[in-house]
């Protein structure tokens, strides 16, 4: 039998007085006095940053209600999907593992399961789990992670699913930042939302309309994180180049990034993701001016052919984007380039393709994030009728990465015998008598060394390379 959804705001009143947080750290004390073990939680993140930023607040979130992470489901009294519509195969694989979910919860007498993030904030997937998986407890937007203690408390103390979802996008400063992924850097939002609707894409339909956050308010969070010891600040936002026009004093991206330039401490600033139409001159002016700018920009251009980048609605034409990568090469001769494409995308001739494969050679991308087009419901070119065989996708995107590849394979070769600095990230996934870390430029480096190097930037001299990594020497 199918247990009726309770909204948060039919419970608002009855729980008005309530310390949602301290109600639940309490319960979570007392589960701790009997047994021994603090409650456990586990989070499956899928997507982007901005969703492993949005899981880093629910980590501080869980943290201050006392349960602790783990990495085994088997062990969690709380399982957390937050996740991603970005492609179909990204909800599909969701979908799947949530209907294995009902095998381990009917093992276990004491798990609750939530599903968040993206998927959410769309009628589809959102109605699958409301009338399909019973066994999810609790289901809330990208919106509502603030109210996350008050949907445990509100699901434990009813016994009812649970569901809080808005439309408008709150900001989540509230947060409090108790736990981020590493201690020396920190993802920083600086707008929300995307107000672009390319004809592809889902997250102005997930993530709301633009809304930047104060320049002080920014800043004020990186000169913590600098007193802090970070020594890194990515900024995060699905269009960073359109930052502060919606602010009661503007303040454009490039004056954000000189103030930000100016905290003592901070080494490093990396940003994701600007958006071609939206580059200025004066922004990519910067990379000659200001010292802490990370010498990388990750400019996704999505297609080489005009035809489709005006169906995409994109606002830029293919020379026009290569003529923004020829002045940022000219400011700095050597930063590492890379990109975002679509291949397949509904009317690509094989004429458009190759004009792709001719913008890639000309841009010499050090590495790309190339996606197979995915139709996406709701989406302008969903609706589109010259959509394109998955075949012709596929053969067109092993082309493009042989293209990539060489390219790759050839800066990257070209770094040997080079001296770089390295922020130093962790301990090496393939080897673990190395660590790994990233140049200035975001070139990935292994080289023989220990765990007391995290979270330093030393010198290291490449000695060898791959397509996507670096194999370097620590220098004394
Ligand atoms: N806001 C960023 C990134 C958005 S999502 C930007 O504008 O560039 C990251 C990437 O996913 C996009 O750049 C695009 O290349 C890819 N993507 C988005 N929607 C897609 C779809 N429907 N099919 C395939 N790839 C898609
Ligand atoms: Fe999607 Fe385009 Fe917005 Fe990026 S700019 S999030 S691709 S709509
Ligand atoms: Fe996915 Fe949402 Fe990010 S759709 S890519 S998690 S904004």
């Amino acid at each position: 039998m199918s247990k009726r959804i309770l909204r948060l705001n039919e419970t608002k009143e009855l729980y008005k007085d309530v310390d949602f947080i301290s109600a639940i750290k309490e319960i979570n004390d007392d589960y701790y006095k009997e047994k021994g073990i603090k409650k456990k939680a586990l989070i499956f993140t899928y997507g982007c940053q901005m969703n492993e930023h949005n899981s880093e607040n629910m980590i501080s979130l869980l943290e201050s209600m006392n349960y602790e992470m783990t990495e085994d489901q088997n062990e969690a009294q709380l399982i957390i999907f937050n996740t991603c519509s970005i492609r179909e195969s990204a909800e599909n694989k969701v979908i799947g593992l949530l209907g294995h979910m009902k095998t381990l919860k009917e093992s276990k007498d004491d798990l609750t399961i939530a599903v968040a993030g993206c998927m959410m904030q769309r009628d589809d997937p959102r109605n699958i789990i409301l009338t399909k998986y019973h066994h999810v407890d609790i289901i809330f937007g990208t919106n509502n992670i603030p109210k996350l203690p008050e949907l445990i408390y509100t699901q434990k103390e009813t016994g009812k699913r649970v569901l809080d979802i808005i439309e408008n996008y709150d900001l989540v400063d509230d947060i409090p930042e108790y736990n981020r992924l590493y201690s020396h850097k920190g993802f920083v939002n600086i707008i929300h939302g995307c107000n672009n609707f390319c004809t592809y894409c889902i997250v102005p339909y997930t993530r709301g309309r633009e809304i930047s956050r104060k320049p002080e308010d920014i800043v004020k969070e990186i000169t913590e994180l600098a007193n802090n010891g970070y020594k890194e600040v990515t900024l995060l936002g699905q269009n960073v180049n359109s930052y502060g026009k919606n602010l009661d004093r503007p303040c454009s991206f490039s004056e954000l990034l000189e103030l930000i330039n100016a905290i003592p401490g901070l080494e490093r600033i990396r940003f994701m993701t600007p958006h071609p139409k939206d580059i200025s001159d004066e922004l990519l002016e910067q990379y000659g001016k200001l010292d802490k700018l990370s010498k990388h920009l990750h400019l996704p251009v999505q297609s080489g052919s005009d035809e489709i980048l005006k169906r995409m609605n994109r606002h830029y034409t293919k020379e026009k984007y290569i003529s923004k990568i020829e002045k940022v090469k000219e400011v700095y001769p050597d930063i590492v380039l890379s990109t975002d494409i679509i291949v397949g995308f509904p009317g690509e001739t094989e004429e458009y393709f190759e004009e792709t494969l001719d913008l890639v050679k000309k841009c010499k991308f050090d590495f790309a994030y190339t996606f197979l087009y995915s139709k996406r419901s709701g989406t302008k070119a969903a609706y589109y009728e010259d959509q394109i065989p998955h075949d012709v996708k596929l053969e067109r995107f092993n082309r493009l990465l042989d293209v990539l590849y060489d390219i790759g394979n050839e800066k990257n070769t070209k770094l040997i015998g080079t001296e770089v600095e390295v922020l130093v990230d962790e301990i090496s996934k393939t080897d673990d008598t190395k660590v790994s870390g990233r140049t200035d430029g975001f070139k990935l480096v292994n080289f023989v060394g220990t765990s007391d190097l995290i979270g330093k930037i030393v010198k290291v001299k490449i000695t060898d390379a791959n397509t996507f990594s670096l194999e370097g020497e620590l220098i004394d």
